[in-house]
């Protein structure tokens, strides 16, 4: 496949389905075909992976890179199992390919969409497992240098939905592989709500199957109604708040945080601000997640931004509490924020 296309419409890669028309299209296979790419390369661009958590929010974007290296290797490094795979592998793809091959750990990250290179950005994580608690390291190519850094698993800084690489390093180069530590002492994670219902000795075939399940019930396929997963990240606030909204709502659920917060879920936040199933012309918020918002029938990615604000607006009405967007929200110009109304 050519490596650069012009003015290419990426209804195809993001899944929001917008009909974005980037400048230029750039989708190296190699590290050689990137290297001659970057040679003419100029800012503005984006690094995407497979466009599932990026919200293109206008008619154009900046130029897109997309790697896309294909390949996974496995080590066998005496109690645990090393799997590298390249940036453009499928996320799923890798998953199943290890339940299947009986590599386990990662099976409670089943069905999550993107691709490998992406998943680090965001330290994407689902039902108690965090990709940071498997990864050995990381492969990132650096722009300046021309050269390939290995970050071990503390160079990357991970953190709730975030990296580095959202931060230090973001815009100075890309992660072409990821190298992922499984253990072959294995023992089922079944500490979240629902996967509980399996048995202890559950096998990791059945976590993987239960989270799948529990995924297709709750989250709409982007492939039928098109949405990037949370569209907000869950809050962390600091005791004093929580104890005192803990009073009005006893029942609000939270999470207690080893560095004394406590993190709230933005979806039961936004569901008791009366937004779940909420519409507004051709967007809204999902009927069994209130956290995700969806794309009935836009063709315009600020419609989401308007939702989006009204969503902010009404729960920060009545909590007190401004949800961060955790979609990567992405301009003609580059990269962009939601502030808070009167905060600079
Ligand atoms: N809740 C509601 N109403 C809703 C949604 C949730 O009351 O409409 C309540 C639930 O009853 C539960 C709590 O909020 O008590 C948490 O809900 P859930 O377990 O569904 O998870 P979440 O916090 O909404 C997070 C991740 C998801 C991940 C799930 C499962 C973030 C931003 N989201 O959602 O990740 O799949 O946990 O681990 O951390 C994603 O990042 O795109 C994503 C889908």
């Amino acid at each position: 496949m050519n490596t650069m296309q012009q003015e290419y419409d990426l209804s195809r890669h993001n899944s929001f389905a917008f009909p974005a028309i980037c400048p230029a299209f750039y989708q190296p296979h190699s590290l050689s075909e990137l290297e001659d790419i970057l040679e003419h390369l100029t800012s503005p661009f984006y690094i995407l992976g497979a466009g599932s958590n990026t919200l293109f929010t206008e008619a154009t974007t900046t130029a897109i890179l997309q790697p896309d290296f294909q390949g996974i290797t496995v080590k066998d490094a005496g109690d645990s199992i090393l799997i590298s795979a390249q940036c453009g592998e499928n996320w799923h793809t890798l998953v199943s390919f290890c339940v299947e091959n009986n590599y386990y750990g990662i099976e409670n990250l089943a069905l999550i969409p993107g691709s490998v290179g992406a998943a680090p950005v965001q330290n994407i994580g689902a039902y108690g497992t965090e990709l940071a608690d498997v990864i050995d390291h990381v492969l990132w190519y650096e722009f300046a240098s021309k050269t390939i850094k290995k970050l071990n698993r503390s160079a990357c800084k991970f953190a709730y939905r975030d990296s580095i690489f959202k931060n230090q390093l973001a815009g100075k180069g890309l992660i072409v592989e990821v190298t992922i530590r499984l253990a072959k002492l294995w023992q089922a994670n079944l500490t979240y709500r629902g996967l509980d219902e399996l048995p202890s000795d559950a096998t990791a075939k059945e976590v993987f199957n239960k989270v799948i399940a529990i995924r297709q019930a709750k989250l709409p396929d982007p492939e039928i109604l098109p949405n990037a997963g949370s569209f907000f990240k869950n809050p962390v606030v600091d005791k004093q708040t929580f104890e005192t909204l803990k009073v009005k709502y006893p029942n609000m659920p939270a999470y207690m945080q080893d560095n004394g917060k406590v993190k709230l879920a933005a979806g039961w936040l936004i569901e008791q601000s009366g937004l779940k199933g909420y519409s507004t012309g051709e967007v809204g918020v999902a009927e069994t997640q209130a956290l995700v918002l969806v794309n009935y029938a836009s063709k315009n990615g600020q419609d989401i931004i308007h939702l989006a604000q009204y969503v902010q607006s009404q729960v920060l009405a009545k909590f007190d509490i401004f949800l961060q967007p955790e979609v990567r929200l992405l301009s003609s110009k580059g990269l962009i924020e939601l502030t808070q109304p009167n905060q600079a």
